[in-house]
């Protein structure tokens, strides 16, 4: 079986990638040897253009329905991504949403899939599992007095009419450097956030491997 991380964040080794990757290890780590295949897609490798509402994707009788009409690099993952076993999304939050390579990402790979119907119907060859893993600077406390979630419900709305709901793991109050006294931060309690990384990390990476293996037994 096939599992995809996607990789939102333009860092390939930091608090976004390392999560997605502990989850392809939960992925990798249940049923026989080699019994699952898993990769990881950084985006930002990857050239593409966001929707440029041509409705090609929408157009009766037109060779694209339910296509996307944009011939770029993005058109192969499209493809392999639409039949893929399970999909774990990763972004940093920008600015209270998914970073903007992402949102375009999102805009190609949902909207020629979604039926303009009463239950925005998906066209999508199959469903499968999917999860949604987050990461940012602020404390689940701010998250929740910024109304992070209500930005995110609605891509997770469309991931869920298209493959399925996604499973969510957030990892706040992230450590953002590996010197932070080189950058202008004092917002930010370097202490506390070393303290927070320290006991916290490990464990969201163990709750995104047991995601991955909750992926992989759905
Ligand atoms: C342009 C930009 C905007 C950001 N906006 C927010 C924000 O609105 N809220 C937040 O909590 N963190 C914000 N952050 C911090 C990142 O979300 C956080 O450091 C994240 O864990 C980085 O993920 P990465 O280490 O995988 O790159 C922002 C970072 C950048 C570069």
């Amino acid at each position: 079986m096939k599992f995809y991380a996607i990789n939102g964040s333009p860092r390939k080794n930091k608090n976004t990638a390392t999560l997605l990757q502990a989850a392809l290890d939960g992925i990798r780590s249940t049923g026989a040897e080699g019994a699952h295949e898993t990769e990881m897609i950084h985006l930002y490798d990857i050239n593409y253009q966001s929707c440029l509402s041509c409705f090609q994707c929408k157009r009766l009788g037109g060779k694209c329905y339910g296509k996307c009409a944009i011939n770029d690099d993005l058109t192969p993952l499209i493809e392999r991504l639409s039949l893929a076993d399970g999909i774990i999304f990763g972004s940093p939050i920008y600015y209270g949403n998914i970073t903007g390579k992402m949102r375009s990402f999102f805009e190609r790979l949902l909207f020629p899939f979604s039926v303009y119907d009463a239950n925005f119907s998906s066209l999508a060859p199959r469903r499968m599992p999917t999860a949604f893993i987050y990461t940012m600077n602020v404390t689940e406390e701010m998250m929740g007095e910024w109304g992070y979630k209500q930005n995110l419900a609605d891509i997770e709305f469309f991931i869920g009419r298209t493959f399925s709901t996604p499973k969510i793991l957030y990892g706040w109050n992230t450590y953002q450097f590996n010197d932070y006294s080189k950058y202008k931060m004092e917002y930010f309690s370097e202490a506390d956030k070393a303290a927070y990384r320290e006991r916290q990390f490990p464990l969201d990476c163990k709750q995104a491997f047991q995601m991955g293996v909750e992926m992989a037994g759905a």
